[in-house]
């Protein structure tokens, strides 16, 4: 089939003569989502260019590096809004370079829509083919639909090495703003309650550029003894949750976070004896490709496929049979969080921190470096039916606690935060007091070096609070950051 419509011929030029439709100061709006299905060569052409300077972009979550990196690099990129994971971008974030607005996902289309923020010049947009309806997309929904809804023009990068086999595997669905918005029919992960295109008039596409360049792959740190003991103490909290009657039998659907922890504690769902789960997740990671084809899992609604080299050349070759298995939706539909409280989604994310109350940092490096944004994690905990943290209990070798006394930062407070598990065991935060909270972790959580330590806190804490809801020693609060500051370790 062709991949554009007649109609469109004459629209089709160079990527270099697209890229001078972007000039400096504009915002740009982009498809893509962790790393997929995001625009290449209008970017690299704007690199080459280098003249379109002091430019804002929009992204549901992190794009490949020739546009965070690139454009980071070469001193185009001045606002960047969603989430992101390009270590050259995190250090401009960091470096006062790129200022950066940390925003819910759920938050940036209802945004985009509400038209609070800036005016979006213009929506570039990777797909696997156009018709006459609209765009079909690659391997994520994330905000492109609310980029091609609100920008002046689109700019549609066609990629040919995309299987056409994504025709049909999206649900686009326009929420609207209120006090028109809608309600969102899904009882389901499985419901489809759109059209498997974005709708987009084809006098708004202003450019049409044919590529075939691949996404990055995607890469994972290996599953480690610590990261399967913390999937067993998962599959052992979610059994003893169905054991008492507090789940069904067949619980879920479940949300996994993105990252390299996420990625192997769904892994290590294989062992687990669970079949037939589903998920209701913004992000389908490497893991979960496997649980799909083991049956542990039946179904996955997504807002992105994320896969290593290997796994991706094996889905796109078989893409039909993943049609009935898997739906790809925009982060409006996928973090929404009218459908994540009614399907009582469980929710698996990974924070940086975690203090002995319950909150959790899931941003900030020592309470000020910006790592890569909250991303889902907040639309998820807060909606959850059961929120779920999942970290070893060290990071940096040993040197950092992942439990704290006060977090650095806060991104998810002790009110969306359920259960925290580390290797070390699971802590029920559920209908825990802070100070009840406080003894769970340590005895359960904190890895044994750091136990004494937290003890020791939460006892002068305790003493000195006379009884106070929240124990607290404020001037000691953050003082095993500023020892690892000093020192390069908590310890
Ligand atoms: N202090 C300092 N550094 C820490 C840390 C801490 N308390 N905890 C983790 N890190 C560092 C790790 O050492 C690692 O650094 P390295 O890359 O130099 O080795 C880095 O953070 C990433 O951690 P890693 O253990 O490899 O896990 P990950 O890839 O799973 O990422 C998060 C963990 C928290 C950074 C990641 O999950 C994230 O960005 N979460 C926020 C967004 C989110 O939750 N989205 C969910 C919906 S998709």
């Amino acid at each position: 089939m062709e991949r554009i419509p007649e109609k469109l011929r004459t629209k089709v030029m160079s990527a270099d003569d697209a890229a001078r439709l972007i000039q400096p100061g504009m915002t740009i709006a982009v498809s893509g989502f962790t790393r997929t299905n995001y625009p290449k060569a209008v970017p690299q052409a704007v690199t080459r260019q280098g003249t379109a300077k002091d430019l804002t972009l929009i992204v549901g979550a992190a794009v490949g590096d020739c546009i965070d990196g690139a454009w980071t690099r070469a001193g185009l990129l001045k606002r960047r809004y969603g989430h992101q994971s390009n270590k050259d971008l995190r250090k401009a974030v960091n470096g006062d370079q790129v200022e950066f607005s940390d925003i819910h996902i759920s938050h940036l289309p209802k945004y985009m829509n509400e038209r609070t923020g800036p005016h979006i010049h213009i929506a570039l947009i990777e797909c696997c083919a156009v018709t006459e309806d609209g765009l079909y997309l690659g391997a994520s929904g994330g905000t492109a639909d609310a980029a091609v809804r609100n920008a002046d023009k689109v700019i549609v990068e066609i990629n040919q090495s995309l299987p056409l086999g994504f025709m049909g595997m999206h649900d686009i669905f326009e929420v609207g703003v209120a006090p028109a918005s809608r309600i969102i029919p899904i009882t389901h992960p499985q419901d489809r309650i759109g059209t498997p295109y974005i709708p987009c008039p084809l006098e708004k596409i202003a450019a049409v550029v044919f590529t075939d360049e691949a996404d990055e792959p995607q890469t994972f740190k290996a599953v480690t003894p610590a990261t399967t003991k913390i999937a067993e103490n998962i599959v052992d909290f979610l059994k003893n949750e169905i054991q008492h009657g507090r789940l069904p039998e067949n619980p879920g659907p479940l949300q996994s976070g993105v990252g390299s922890v996420g990625n192997a504690v769904l892994a290590g769902l294989a062992n687990s004896g669970f079949h037939h789960l589903n998920m209701y997740t913004e992000v389908m990671q490497d893991a979960a490709l496997g649980l799909l084809d083991q049956g542990v899992l039946d179904f996955i609604s997504t807002s992105s496929v994320a896969l290593t080299d290997e796994n991706r050349k094996r889905f796109y070759e078989t893409i039909q049979e993943y049609h009935d298995k898997i739906l790809i939706r925009p982060n409006e539909i996928s973090n929404h969080p009218e459908v994540i409280r009614r399907l009582g989604v469980i929710s698996l994310n990974t924070p940086i921190e975690v203090d002995l109350y319950g909150n959790v940092n899931s941003t900030h490096i020592d309470g000020t470096a910006m790592m890569n944004g909250l991303g889902g994690s907040g639309d998820f905990a807060r909606n959850a039916r059961i929120s779920i943290f999942a970290s070893e209990s060290v990071a940096k070798h040993g040197a950092i606690s992942t439990i704290v006394p006060f977090v650095s930062h806060v991104d998810q407070t002790e009110h969306d935060v359920d259960v925290i598990v580390t290797e070390q065991g699971i802590a029920d935060l559920r209908w825990l007091t802070p100070k009840e909270r406080a003894k769970v972790l340590i005895d359960h959580c904190a890895h044994p070096d750091y136990r004494p330590m937290l003890e020791e806190y939460y006892q002068e804490a305790y003493a000195s609070a006379k009884g106070k809801h929240t124990p607290h020693v404020l001037e000691k609060a953050f003082s095993w950051h500023l020892k690892y500051l000093q020192t390069g370790s908590m310890k």
